[in-house]
């Protein structure tokens, strides 16, 4: 026994002293990036065309030291990834980690979050799990003194390139520690970004599972003045701790994270759409009532719906649910709401792939969209079977979905 236990413990202090060597090498090669050589060379990849990118990386190679190339290689196709969530002119001054580019923030949602400190009157905040800086950077942005912490080497000093490269090292202090290590008595406030992703796994749904646990995070939430813990959108209602005020994000239309707020208003459900963040506040309404289709259906945001706010969007559009299961809001009134996209209903019909053909070839219908709650159809399936080929031009929306229980195809167009 006490020999098993004598390897396995060697064996765990190899692994570990590899780990801190593949650490350095990782922290090593980045830090060549920033030297003059490396600079250069990622000015020449700039904008770089990844069509002509090996005829590129064999000219580089030539002039410059092979891994230097393949590191700015490397850097180049981070960033040209994360001009999708940076936008071009930040994501192409900034660096990127393959997770970090992943797990960061997107600047929409971060700036909403740092307007929302702001707003809160919160001057300095520990940015907990700060990863490449997503969130630190929105916060600095924003005037907001930030300690930003994460474990990994090669991630913090990544982060402080960021902070370096746009020009907000003054307001942004990097250090490397394990989160559960560090005070942050003195902050007006503390953010925590746990990892929800993990080499081994993938992406991780229990949030007990997330590094930080998630136990872990809201107890560090609770000693701070105030605070703001990002987690997936997925978290049921249940599992929210009553000392938090809950926020749904949306960014045009997809759904992007949830973020359990500390030393707000406990027990809010909230839903912020962006961009222009507009915010639908909970008021507790009961749920809607059931009612037969009217002439428009109104499809609420995916946000407004993992914050339970149906009842909110369809008591504003004067309506009720098509099926007390499905989050489809009807009413015979069009009514204006940012919260929920109008469709106006022409056809309800029992769910029929041979009926759904003949009326798209009578409507010469060229373009269909395909909807679905509450249905197992396949959309793709269903638009081959039903419209093989164009029929003509014009545009239409069906929602499979089911009306009083009964699989329902519903056609309609979508109001603009
Ligand atoms: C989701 S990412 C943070 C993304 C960041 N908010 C952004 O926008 O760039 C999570 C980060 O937490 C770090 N991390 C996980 N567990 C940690 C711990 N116990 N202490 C410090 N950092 C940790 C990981 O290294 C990873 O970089």
């Amino acid at each position: 026994m006490q020999l098993k236990g004598l390897i396995t413990g060697r064996h765990r202090g190899r692994a570990r002293t590899v780990l801190r060597l593949a650490h350095n090498d990782a922290v090593n090669d980045f830090s060549a990036l920033l030297s003059p050589a490396g600079q250069a060379l990622l000015d020449v990849l700039r904008d770089h065309d990844p069509a002509q990118e090996l005829a590129l990386a064999t000219r580089l190679r030539r002039e410059h030291p092979a891994e230097l190339v393949s590191a700015a290689l490397a850097q180049a196709r981070l960033r040209q990834r994360a001009v999708a969530k940076f936008g071009p002119e930040d994501a192409s001054r900034m660096y990127f980690t393959a997770h970090g580019v992943e797990q960061a923030t997107r600047t929409s949602v971060a700036v909403h979050r740092a307007e929302s400190f702001e707003a809160l009157g919160v001057r300095s905040v520990a940015d907990l799990c700060c990863g490449i800086g997503g969130d630190a950077i929105a916060l600095a942005r924003a005037g907001i003194s930030v300690l930003a912490v994460d474990r990994d080497p090669a991630t913090c000093a990544v982060a402080r390139a960021n902070a370096e490269a746009l020009g907000l090292a003054g307001l942004i202090d990097v250090r490397e520690a394990d989160v559960t290590e560090v005070d942050t008595s003195g902050y007006d406030a503390v953010f925590v970004d746990p990892a929800r992703r993990s080499d081994k796994r993938g992406r991780i749904f229990d949030p007990e599972a997330y590094s930080p646990p998630l136990s872990w995070a809201v107890s560090a939430a609770l000693r701070a003045p105030r605070a703001a813990l990002k987690i997936a959108p997925g978290i049921p209602h249940e599992a929210i701790p009553e000392q938090a005020d809950a926020e749904w994000i949306s960014d045009s239309g997809d759904v992007k994270e949830a973020v359990l707020w500390f030393g707000t208003q406990p027990g809010t459900r909230r839903a912020t759409l962006l961009p222009g963040a507009r915010t639908l506040a909970g008021r507790g309404l009961p749920d809607p009532e059931v009612r037969p289709v009217g002439r428009y259906v109104y499809e609420p945001d995916g946000a407004v719906i993992r914050a339970h706010l149906v009842a909110e969007v369809a008591e504003e559009v004067g309506g009720g649910l098509i099926d007390e299961t499905i989050a489809y809001v009807t009413g015979d009134e069009l009514h204006a709401t940012a919260y929920a996209a109008a469709y106006e209903i022409t056809d309800q019909l029992p769910f029929n792939v041979k009926k759904l053909k003949a009326l798209l070839r009578e409507r010469e219908v060229g373009v269909l969209t395909v909807k679905k709650r509450g249905s197992a159809v396949e959309p793709e399936e269903l638009r081959r079977k039903a419209m093989p080929k164009p029929f003509g031009k014009r545009a239409v929306t069906v929602f499979l979905t089911r009306v009083a229980g009964a699989p329902t195809m519903l056609l309609g167009q979508a109001v603009r």
